[in-house]
C-alpha cells in the first residue's frame, strides 16, 4: 500500500524523504514522488512511475529541490493506472498533498469541483482532495483541513503543505495509519515506524481525525473539535538494524532465519513454571472460561495461522472454532455475539478487512482477542484482549516470521484456554508447554538442514505451470500456507487441497510431471496420506514429500521424487517446524526464477484498503 513520509528540519529534505521512502518500499508500490519547499519558498514536485531508483534518476536529471520542508510518497495504484501523472504528490493551486487510502465519494466531489470550473490532471481520488483543500482554503490551514474532513468519506492518511506556510507540514488521518516522529529540532511523518528509525525512535501515534502541525520548533496536535491536545510520546523498541538486511540478500530469507529468535521472544515471557501465563498481556484464566464458540477472522497468511489454531483449540479446549476470511465475514451478518470469542490475527494490525471484522464482531457483542505484531496499531487498540507477536519488523511482503509467531501464540492460547476450561490436566499442559519451548531450537535445526535440498528442489520447480499441495489435518492447514507462499513470490500457480478431497475432482488435473508437494507430519493419518500420494504418483505426478522421520519410516522407497525430512517433535506442534521448508522452497523458487521475493509484483505488505 502507499507509503507517506514528511520532514521538517535542518537536513537536506529531499535526501531524508527518499531515504525514508526506501524504508517503506516493503509496503509495495508502483510509483514515487516528493514535493519540497525550495530556497524561494516555492513547492517543487518531482514524481515518476516505477521504483525509487527512477525517482533518484529523475532527481539527478532535473535537479534535487533544495529545502528543509517536504513530503514524499510511494504509490500503490488504486484509482488510475501507475503513471507519472497519477503519482503523488498532487496539487491544487495553493496546496500539495500525499495520500494513503481511498476516498470513496471522490466522484461526487469531483463533479462538484468540475461544476465550479476546476480542471483535473490525473485520474486519482487524491487530486480531488488536493483541489477541495484549495477550493476551501481561506488562509487558515487547520480550519480548511477540518472542513474537508467533514466532506470526504473513506480511509486516508494525508501529508499536506500549504504554499503560504513554507515552514510546516500538516498531517491528518482517518483509518489509514500515520505516525509523527520527533527529534531535536526536526519532525517527521510516516506510514510506519521503520521509515524514521534512522533519525529517531520517538514518535506519536496520530488518532482518527486528529490534525498534526510539524515545524522545526516542534509538533502540535488538535483533536477533531480543533481543541489543542497533548499526546503520549512513544519510543520504538525496534532499532534500525532490525529493519535492515544485515548481510542477507533479501529480507525474506533474513526473516526466515530470524524465526527461532522470534518464537523465543514471543513465547518465553508468557510461560511460567512450564505453563502458559498470559497475565503479562492482561489475560487471566478466569477471563477464558465458558466461551460458547471461537471464530478466528483474518486475511491471507494470518488466516492460515487461524486454520492451525482451529485444529489445536478444538483438539485441546473442545470448543467449536470457525475460521473466516475477514472480507467475507464483514459482509455476511455472521453469527457471533455475547458469549463468543472472536480472534483477529494480523501482522500489521491495519488490514482494512480485519479491522472492519473486529468492529462488526464487537458491535454484535462478542469478546475480541487480537493477535498482532505492530505495536499500537488500530486492531491492537480496538481489541478487548491483546497478545502481541514479538516478531520485530517484518519487511518482506511474504509473511514468514509473523506466521510462525502467530501460530506459536495460537498454541499458547489454546493451552491456556484448555486449562481454563479444564479439558486438559495441568500435567498435560506442562508437557505441551515444555515441547513448545523446544521449538526455537527445532526450527533452527530445520533451517540449517533443509536449506540446500529446498534450494535444489526450487530449481526444478521453475518450469512448472501449476502444482498442488496436499495434506490432511494440520498438514492441510499448513499446505494452505505453503501454497500461498509459493504463489506470492514465484508467480507459479498452486492450490492446496485436503488430500482426501482429491478424488472428488482435483485429481483430474494430475498429468505427467506435475509437481505435487505432500506434507506428512501426522502419524495417525499417515496411512491415508500415503494412499493419496500413491494415487497421484501413479498418475504421473512428481512427488515432493515434506515429512517427519516417523512418517518417512512408513513410506515405501521410491514413493517420492524428492524428500525433505524433518525431525519428529510433538505432533500437535509440527506446523511450527514443517512450515520452514515450505517457506525456503518458495524463496528459492522465486530466486531461481529471477523474481524479487521481497517485493512481489502487484502485492502490498499492509492492505489498508478493501
Ligand atoms: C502473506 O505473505 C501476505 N503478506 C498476506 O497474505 C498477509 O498475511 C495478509 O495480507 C494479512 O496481513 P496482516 O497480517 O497484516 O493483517
Amino acid at each position: 500500500m502507499c507509503g507517506i513520509v514528511g520532514y521538517v528540519g535542518p537536513r537536506d529534505c529531499s535526501d531524508v524523504l527518499v531515504s525514508a521512502l526506501q524504508k517503506l518500499e516493503y509496503r509495495g508500490y508502483d510509483s514515487a514522488g516528493i514535493a519540497v519547499f525550495d530556497e524561494n519558498d516555492a513547492i517543487t514536485t518531482v514524481k515518476t512511475e516505477g521504483k525509487l531508483q527512477n525517482l533518484k534518476d529523475k532527481l539527478q536529471i532535473v535537479g534535487k529541490p533544495n529545502g528543509h520542508v517536504g513530503i514524499g510518497h510511494t504509490r500503490w495504484a488504486t484509482h488510475g493506472e501507475p503513471s507519472d501523472v497519477n503519482s503523488h504528490p498532487h496539487s491544487g493551486a495553493r496546496v500539495t498533498i500525499v495520500h494513503n487510502g481511498i476516498i470513496e465519494n471522490y466522484q461526487e466531489i469531483k463533479s462538484f469541483l468540475v461544476g465550479k470550473g476546476r480542471e483535473f490532471l490525473s485520474e486519482t481520488d487524491t487530486e480531488v482532495v488536493a483541489q477541495l483543500l484549495d477550493f476551501y482554503y481561506d488562509g487558515n490551514p487547520i480550519a480548511t483541513i477540518d472542513k474537508v474532513m467533514g466532506e470526504v468519506v473513506g480511509s486516508f492518511a494525508l501529508g499536506i503543505m500549504f504554499k503560504d506556510f513554507p515552514d510546516r507540514v500538516f498531517a491528518v488521518r482517518r483509518e489509514s495509519p500515520l505516525i509523527v516522529g520527533v527529534a531535536d529540532g526536526e519532525a517527521f511523518i510516516a506510514s510506519d515506524v521503520p521509515a524514521i528509525l534512522q533519525y529517531t525512535k520517538d514518535y506519536y501515534l496520530l488518532e482518527h481525525d486528529e490534525i498534526a502541525t510539524l515545524t522545526n520548533d516542534g509538533v502540535s496536535f488538535v483533536d477533531k473539535y480543533l481543541n489543542p491536545i497533548e499526546k503520549e510520546l512513544k519510543t520504538a523498541d525496534w532499532d534500525q538494524e532490525a529493519a535492515e538486511k544485515g548481510g542477507y540478500p533479501h529480507f525474506m530469507i533474513k526473516e526466515i532465519n530470524e524465526q527461532p529468535e522470534a518464537i523465543r521472544t514471543t513465547i518465553m515471557p508468557r510461560i511460567k513454571d512450564n505453563l502458559p501465563n498470559l497475565e503479562e498481556c492482561g489475560i487471566t484464566l478466569e477471563m477464558l472460561k465458558g466461551f460458547k464458540s471461537v471464530t478466528i477472522v483474518a486475511c491471507g497468511t494470518a488466516m492460515h495461522a487461524g486454520m492451525v489454531g482451529k485444529y489445536v483449540i478444538e483438539d485441546l479446549a473442545r470448543i467449536p472454532v470457525n475460521v473466516d476470511i475477514a472480507s467475507e465475514f464483514r459482509y455476511r451478518n455472521p453469527i457471533v455475539g455475547d458469549g463468543d470469542l472472536v480472534i483477529i490475527i494480523s501482522q500489521s494490525g491495519e488490514t482494512a478487512d480485519s479491522l472492519a471484522a473486529l468492529r462488526l464482531a464487537k458491535q454484535k457483542g462478542a469478546k475480541i482477542l487480537a493477535i498482532v505484531n505492530a505495536k499500537g496499531s488500530s486492531i491492537a487498540r480496538e481489541a478487548d484482549m491483546l497478545i502481541y507477536t514479538l516478531a520485530g519488523p517484518e519487511i518482506a511482503v511474504a509473511s514468514t516470521k509473523a506466521y510462525i509467531t502467530q501460530i506459536s501464540v495460537m498454541y499458547l492460547f489454546a493451552f491456556e484456554l484448555a486449562l481454563a476450561n479444564e479439558t486438559i490436566s495441568v500435567a498435560e499442559c506442562q508437557q505441551l508447554t515444555e515441547s513448545l519451548q523446544k521449538m526455537p531450537e527445532a526450527v533452527k535445526y530445520v533451517i540449517d538442514n533443509t536449506n540446500e535440498v529446498c534450494k535444489k528442489i526450487g530449481s526444478k520447480l521453475i518450469t512448472a505451470d501449476s502444482l498442488l499441495y496436499i495434506g490432511r489435518g494440520l498438514d492441510y492447514a499448513l499446505s494452505m500456507e505453503g501454497s500461498l507462499k509459493l504463489k506470492e513470490v514465484s508467480y507459479i500457480h498452486s492450490e492446496s487441497y485436503a488430500a482426501g478431497e482429491l478424488k472428488h475432482g482435483t485429481i483430474s488435473l494430475i498429468e505427467d510431471g506435475m509437481p505435487v508437494i505432500a506434507v506428512a507430519t501426522q502419524t495417525d493419518l499417515i496411512e491415508k496420506t500415503i494412499s493419496n500420494v500413491v494415487e497421484v504418483k501413479s498418475r504421473g505426478a512428481n512427488v515432493i514429500l515434506v515429512c517427519t522421520e516417523a512418517c518417512e519410516q512408513k513410506m515405501k522407497e521410491g514413493i517420492a521424487n524428492y524428500k525433505v525430512v524433518i525431525p519428529n517433535t510433538h505432533e500437535l506442534l509440527m506446523p511450527i517446524t514443517a512450515v520452514v521448508p515450505l517457506q525456503i522452497l518458495a524463496y528459492y523458487t522465486a530466486i531461481h526464477k529471477g523474481n524479487d521475493p521481497d517485493q512481489p509484483r502487484n502485492l502490498a505488505k499492509s492492505v489498508t484498503v478493501e
